[in-house]
């Protein structure tokens, strides 16, 4: 399938685009959507012929599990078992948390790869929200970008990566948040915090009342492989300085020394606040990226709140593949 191309149209985030994407879904074909952290790449979830060609399009080993994108509450009890530290999470959705539970069989096998957990989002986006109503069943979504590239805070982002690839890209302007969802394991006793995302870690910690697990040695999201969101340009991490011929991804005030030299510079966030930082984050890569540097000097960021995805993922980048 991941040779058939097809022309990728681009509607507006409407009673018309939505209902179209949604009749797209139910004839098993994909199509882009916003969510409030990322763009995601749709196909129904129960239906294991359309998720192959999401894997095809995406060019994701068929070993990583997606997350199942549900309407409410209700809808992710029906695909999975919520326990009772699930259930005191459950107060951040519709929103940036996806729980790691022990799965119905509501979500087709290989959404799940072969798991006998899944991974359910209730996102908060309108248009997303929107979606799942039309389309009266579970979306499995991954980030809207090819495998191992930075994901998609833009239907320009969409296309860029996936034209010709998938039917249609709703488009509803910038993802609010433009970093993904934290992911949490709560299928066993013991909370584990798989991925650091939109909820900050402490948040959930206060919800709970307990603190969270790293995720162990099993490779619990195997999507969180060391050089995922990688750019072509070398990420130097923590730049004290800015050297000759690299571009700068600044972080409000101080820059770095030799700021003025860079050959190019985006601020994510020239007042220094974390929440616009992550918006910015995935974009500014990009552009960054595309401006041919060999490399990007990326000024220190801080760990709290927001700021514990946000390094996560520089780190990634920074990881050669
Ligand atoms: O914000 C987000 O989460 C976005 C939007 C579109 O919702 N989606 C997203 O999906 O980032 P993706 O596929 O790029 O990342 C999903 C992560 C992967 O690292 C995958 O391995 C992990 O979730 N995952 C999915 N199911 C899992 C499971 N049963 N156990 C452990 N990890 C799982
Ligand atoms: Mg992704």
């Amino acid at each position: 399938m991941s040779d058939a191309k097809v022309f990728t149209r681009r509607v507006k985030p409407d009673q018309a685009g939505v209902g179209e994407a949604a009749r797209l879904l139910a004839e098993g074909h994909l199509v882009a959507f916003p969510t409030e952290t990322v763009y995601g790449l749709g196909a129904d979830a129960t239906d294991a012929r359309a998720v192959a060609r999401l894997f095809a399009a995406k060019g994701r080993p068929a070993f990583n599990p997606l997350i199942a994108h549900v309407a409410d509450v209700a809808a992710a009890r029906r695909a999975g078992t919520l326990s009772p530290l699930a259930e005191k999470l459950v107060q951040f959705w519709p929103g940036p948390l996806t729980l790691v539970v022990p799965a119905s069989d509501v979500i087709c096998e290989l959404a799940r790869a072969g798991l006998s957990s899944v991974a359910l989002r209730v996102p908060k986006h309108p248009v997303a929200q929107a979606l799942l109503a039309a389309f009266g069943k579970p979306i499995a979504a991954p980030s809207a970008n090819r495998s191992g590239h930075v994901s998609p805070t833009t239907a320009e982002h969409v296309l860029a990566d996936l034209a010709g690839l998938v039917d249609l890209v709703v488009d509803a302007g910038p993802a609010p948040l433009g970093l993904e969802s934290t992911i949490v394991d709560v299928s066993g006793a013991t909370p584990r915090l798989l991925r650091s995302g939109g909820v900050p870690r402490a948040d959930i910690e206060r919800a709970l009342g307990m603190k969270l697990a790293a995720a162990g040695d099993k490779v619990q999201a195997p999507g969180m492989l060391a050089s995922h969101y990688a750019t072509r340009a070398r990420l130097r991490l923590d730049a004290q300085d800015v050297r000759p011929g690299e571009a700068l991804l600044a972080f409000g005030a101080p820059r770095p020394a030799g700021a003025e030299g860079a050959a190019h510079t985006l601020d994510l966030s020239p007042r220094g606040d974390l929440v616009e930082a992550a918006a910015n984050l995935f974009a500014h890569l990009r552009a960054l990226d595309a401006s041919g540097v060999a490399a990007i000097a990326v000024a220190p960021i801080p760990a709290e709140g927001l700021g514990e995805a946000i390094n996560d993922r520089l780190e990634r980048a920074a990881t050669p593949r």
